[in-house]
């Protein structure tokens, strides 16, 4: 397991940033599935600006590790903080864009997510391959919006599966654990305090991580990184 601790989140973006342009100059076209919530905004603002000119917008496609079903002009919806952050300040090409229809009915849209997914990506051993997906943690150990309370999902045999979140009883579509350990490279961002304990219990593959999905992402033959913080690496030393 590849760890890289920066000071700060801004630092920590930086990091990731500089990794995802390495990636990108070794492809054509780079394969990303972005992660939702707050931690994923100082990056999306940092490629919007210092990085913008360093990638080459028609060569990369986004794509939702998972979003909340939910109006894409909602403050809930993760599309509508990549457009606000990202979309809307680089040429990125609309078609680049492969946007989880949040507005419509769930199942239906996983079926749809699924198949977007299998028309643009390469597979392997049956599963569609990403080049890179950008992963959150919550502070209850869940991933994308695999939940605790819905763990099997990890095993699901679909690409894309609706999720619940465990409070709200938010609808999600989110992709399945099958889907995030066949891609080449699985990217944690996590910062913050509040995330210390998790990050501590799964690094350390202590027994209680057993009961968090992101202590199930092991990537089957690609590469695993976790980009923290030092505030969310502070009980790893
Ligand atoms: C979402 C995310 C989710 C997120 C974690 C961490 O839709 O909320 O994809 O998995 O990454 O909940 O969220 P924060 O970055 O806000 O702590």
């Amino acid at each position: 397991m590849d760890l890289r601790i920066a000071k700060s989140p801004e630092e920590t973006a930086k990091e990731f940033a500089e990794y995802l342009i390495q990636q990108h100059e070794k492809t054509d076209v780079l394969h990303v599935a972005l992660s939702g919530g707050s931690t994923p905004k100082i990056l999306f603002d940092l490629l919007a600006t210092e990085f913008k000119m360093a990638i080459d917008w028609n060569r990369i496609h986004l794509y939702w590790g998972d979003e909340r079903c939910v109006q894409p002009t909602d403050d809930e919806s993760n599309f509508k903080m990549t457009q606000d952050r990202l979309i809307s300040k680089v040429a990125i090409p609309e078609e680049n864009i492969h946007r989880v229809k949040g507005e419509t009915n769930p199942d239906e849209e996983a079926a749809r997510y699924s198949s977007e997914i299998e028309k643009h990506l390469e597979k392997k051993n049956g599963l569609p391959v990403f080049d890179i997906i950008i992963l959150g943690m919550g502070s209850d150990g869940h991933t994308a919006s695999i939940f605790p309370h819905e763990i099997e999902l990890l095993e699901s045999d679909a690409i894309c599966a609706v999720a619940n979140h465990p409070e709200s009883g938010q609808k999600r579509v989110t992709l399945t654990g099958q889907v995030i350990n066949a891609a080449k490279s699985v990217c944690f961002l996590v910062t913050g305090e509040g995330k210390k304990e998790k990050v501590r219990e799964i690094i350390k593959k202590e027994d209680s991580a057993s009961d968090y999905p992101a202590a199930h992402i092991k990537v089957n033959d690609g590469e695993l990184i976790w980009f923290l913080d030092d505030s969310a690496a502070a009980e790893l030393n």
